[in-house]
């Protein structure tokens, strides 16, 4: 897929945010389930992942001797999905996929065999992997109307990829008759400002800030200010913290968070989902969260089985929970053997 096929549809190009899988390769069932229930009621023109692909290698001491085929079940179990969909897809790197024993590149380079993966290894003198750009052309495909920046924010964005990110924003913006192209970063880690910004949003936040706010230790503030200089940028959208939510504007960029999208790891019932945003052609946009709880879980069947697989949980409440959606299947005429072997997994 090239990504030059990227363009806007009457107008509107429409995002799909998903971030912190975190999981192994056997991704719990309702992660994908619901991921794939928005991407048919939104039909997103692409669907961007911000980073924690897959599980720590640190976390699990099994993990730690999968190198190649225990990472490429991992992909494929959410890929092969998106593959389906035929949705372009990119990629960006989070702090759990620098660990094992597969660089950034090698891992790319299992991403790249998905017919819908429209990340680019970047620079290879650039620090990190998948530090690219993909523009967005016009309705009627006569310029680039839209940027979308990726960056690998593992250890910071500094120099090495602010330099390529100056000079390709000034390609674009001398093509596009000296005006900066309305832009929208993604990456792993919030900027270090989003701590300032939500400090002073205070009550008056909208979205979620059950966590402190993270950024990668490197981060001394260099990156978001070289945007504010550039004047492209209009929003910044991450992940990293699993139960922030909050989209906060600041001195002009907008810093976004999108929590856990799946149950792979922590996550909470009022914040667990992706983020939906819709670009116009003018660089004006609007986002907002789909939460899976509140979206999803109607009935007692629903509740039971989303808390089954809360990984943040106690796991009594979980294995009770458990047993309630076992029961809930056997009265509705839905339980199989299917359903003993979705709650292992769900438990595990
Ligand atoms: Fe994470």
């Amino acid at each position: 897929m090239s990504k030059t096929n990227l363009k806007f549809n009457n107008g509107t190009f429409k995002i799909l945010q998903v971030s912190d899988f975190q999981d192994g390769p056997v991704q719990k069932y309702l992660t994908m389930e619901y991921v794939l229930k928005c991407v048919e009621e939104y039909k997103p023109d692409i669907i961007l992942i911000t980073g924690d692909n897959k599980y720590s290698t640190t976390g699990t001491e099994l993990f730690k001797f999968m190198g190649k085929h225990f990472i490429t079940k991992t992909y494929d179990s959410f890929m092969l999905k998106f593959e389906e969909s035929g949705i372009p897809v990119a990629i960006t790197f989070g702090n759990h996929d620098i660990d094992g024993k597969l660089s950034r590149r090698e891992q790319f380079e299992i991403f790249k065999k998905y017919s819908v993966c429209v990340s680019e290894a970047g620079d290879e003198k650039l620090d990190g992997c998948c530090n690219f750009n993909l523009p967005v052309m016009s309705s009627d495909g006569k310029k680039v109307a839209f940027n979308i920046w990726c960056f690998d924010s593992n250890d910071g964005v500094l120099d090495d990829k602010l330099d390529w990110y100056v000079r390709t924003s000034d390609e674009l913006k001398n093509k596009n008759g000296g005006q900066p192209v309305p832009s929208m970063v993604f990456q792993h880690h919030p900027p270090l400002q989003a701590i300032q910004a939500v400090e002073e949003a205070g009550d008056n936040l909208n979205g979620f800030c059950h966590e402190g706010v993270c950024p990668d230790p490197e981060d001394k503030g260099k990156q978001f200010d070289v945007m504010l200089e550039q004047g492209d940028v209009v929003a910044m959208f991450y992940g990293h913290d699993h139960i922030n939510t909050y989209c906060v504007p600041y001195k002009g960029i907008d810093l976004a968070c999108c929590s856990t999208s799946g149950f792979g790891y922590y996550g909470d019932f009022d914040t667990r989902g992706l983020r939906y945003i819709t670009v116009k052609e003018d660089g004006t946009y609007e986002t907002e969260m789909v939460y899976y709880y509140k979206k999803f879980c109607n009935d007692e069947k629903s509740k039971a089985r989303f808390t089954m697989y809360s990984n943040e949980l106690d796991m009594n409440v979980r294995k009770k929970a458990a047993d309630e959606y076992k029961e809930f299947c056997k009265k509705d005429g839905t339980y199989s053997k299917a359903v003993d072997k979705e709650i292992k997994i769900a438990l595990d």
